[in-house]
């Protein structure tokens, strides 16, 4: 396995995608952020499950033990990525958002919780509607990062419960938070500390026992196992004495007419039929991150990385966000904005005239984008009734080799100096389409479509394996 080596890690590599007016292009995946594609020896693991799998826990068929067995075993994969102590428990959940509401239902009565405004919202909301949290205004610096933190903290009145909950990356600009330092500063407060792992999983070795972090969760699609499956690693007690995340079978011991007993952990928090393909990719995801290695895939996204930020920045009119200017410790993303150019619209454009994927929006990161484009590009919601600042993102991950960061700097280029090549129409709701769009979905999303483009398809995907 060679890591930036197009076509040899990742299923889909070398797929072609119809570009508007008729022909075609290799497709650039550069949103690895949102979801990154599966691992080849994911899918490979995961067609040799399949045909074992049952039900779990309740079948007494060999087939219900084997995917038991599965369901189980994957518990201890995701716990040696994670470097978990042998008390922690794997609660295995739908993704990061889920872990985090889960934790969040489970806190101890009045307990305090700090957070930031740069926040994804996933570690934001939960807190907001369970527990009275503390946001932190958005830090200059890590150095003003740690003396809010501390200071927020140092306000708890002693012997109440607290919890600091922050990102282990920054979906939106790539910075690499100071985990061990936040952490020290939690427990020198006497706070626990979850980490949300979303966007630092797939990139950076994590080991829960060094900085001693309470809890971390990650999603298994942003991790190159995109079956459905997330994970909340971390401490017991609060969830152990926390009500069953879903009220239902598999979550109780003993129901009676007058009552319910829960379960134990983890299964207390895992009502209903459980994702056990979900948990099974997940495990063999972590599995191939340690065969590769994490610090090899850390050493060679930081290759892409930096090449991408010194393509973009040589863009004229592309300008690129960062929380913290000359902060160096980043994942391979790079939010920026194309001056006087709609973010909805260059995403578009890179889409249909490129085969390049990126995303454009506020990222589910409204507060932190509003701080970055303070006066920059917005983008209309209608639901909220106001405008809320907009930029374009690009993502690195396994499979992605230079000429993909190559292309992208090439297609912003043509874009600001020449413009499109086809017409546009701008969306009630701020989106952006070709006018016509004459590309067509492959035809296993429609029947009437030609077979030539199931062969197209299957091609690119054999090519890959
Ligand atoms: C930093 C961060 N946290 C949480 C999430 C939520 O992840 P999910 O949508 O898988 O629940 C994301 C998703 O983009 C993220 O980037």
């Amino acid at each position: 396995m060679v890591i930036g080596s197009r076509g040899s890690l990742v299923v889909g590599a070398g797929l072609e995608v119809p570009l508007v007016g008729g022909s075609s292009a290799r497709y650039i995946n550069l949103d690895y952020a949102a979801s990154a594609p599966a691992l080849v020896e994911v899918w490979d693991e995961v067609q040799s499950f399949v045909p074992w799998y049952s039900s779990v826990h309740r079948g007494a068929g060999f087939r219900s033990q084997v995917s038991t067995a599965a369901y189980e075993g994957a518990r201890d994969a995701v716990r040696s990525f994670l470097g978990g102590r042998p008390d922690d428990t794997v609660i295995f959940t739908r993704n990061t958002t889920d872990a985090i509401n889960l934790l969040a239902r489970c806190l101890p009565r009045e307990t305090a919780v700090v957070t930031t405004l740069m926040e994804h919202h996933a570690n934001l909301l939960p807190w907001r509607r369970h527990h009275a949290a503390v946001e932190l205004p958005v830090p200059g610096s890590p150095t003003e990062l740690l003396a809010s933190v501390g200071d927020a903290l140092g306000r708890i009145p002693a012997g109440r419960p607290a919890l600091l909950a922050v990102t282990g990356a920054s979906n939106v600009t790539g910075e690499v938070w100071p985990i061990a330092e936040l952490a020290a500063l939690a427990h020198r407060h006497g706070a626990r500390i979850l980490v949300d792992c979303a966007q630092l999983a797939p990139h950076r070795a994590i080991d829960v026992t060094g900085p001693d972090l309470d809890w971390v969760a990650f999603s298994g699609h942003k991790l190159y196992a995109p079956f459905g499956a997330g994970v909340l690693m971390g401490r017991p007690d609060w969830l152990a004495s926390g009500d069953a995340y879903l009220a239902g079978g598999g979550a109780v011991a003993e129901v009676s007419a007058e009552g319910a007993e829960w379960t134990e952990l983890p299964e207390r928090h895992e009502g209903g039929s459980p994702n056990v393909i979900g948990a099974f990719a997940l495990a063999a995801a972590c599995r191939a991150l340690q065969r590769i290695g994490m610090d090899a895939v850390a050493a060679e996204e930081k290759r892409l990385g930096d090449r991408l930020r010194a393509r973009l920045a040589r863009v004229p009119g592309v300008v690129t966000y960062q929380t913290w200017p000359g902060y160096p410790d980043r994942v391979g993303i790079a939010a920026f904005s194309v001056n006087s150019r709609d973010h909805a619209e260059v995403a578009t454009i890179l889409s249909a005239e490129y085969g390049i994927g990126v995303r454009n929006g506020s990222f589910c990161a409204h507060p932190l984008l509003a701080h970055l484009a303070d006066g920059g590009p917005e983008e209309w919601r209608p639901g909220c009734g106001r405008r809320v600042p907009g930029a374009i993102r690009a993502s690195l991950g396994l499979g992605n080799v230079e000429e993909d960061v190559d292309r992208l700097a090439e297609a912003l280029r043509e874009i600001t100096t020449r413009g499109p090549r086809w017409r546009y129409r701008k969306l009630a709701d701020g989106g952006v389409v070709p006018e016509p769009d004459d590309r067509r979905l492959p035809a296993f999303l429609s029947p009437a479509a030609e077979q030539e483009e199931v062969e197209l398809l299957v091609g690119a995907t054999a090519g890959a394996l």
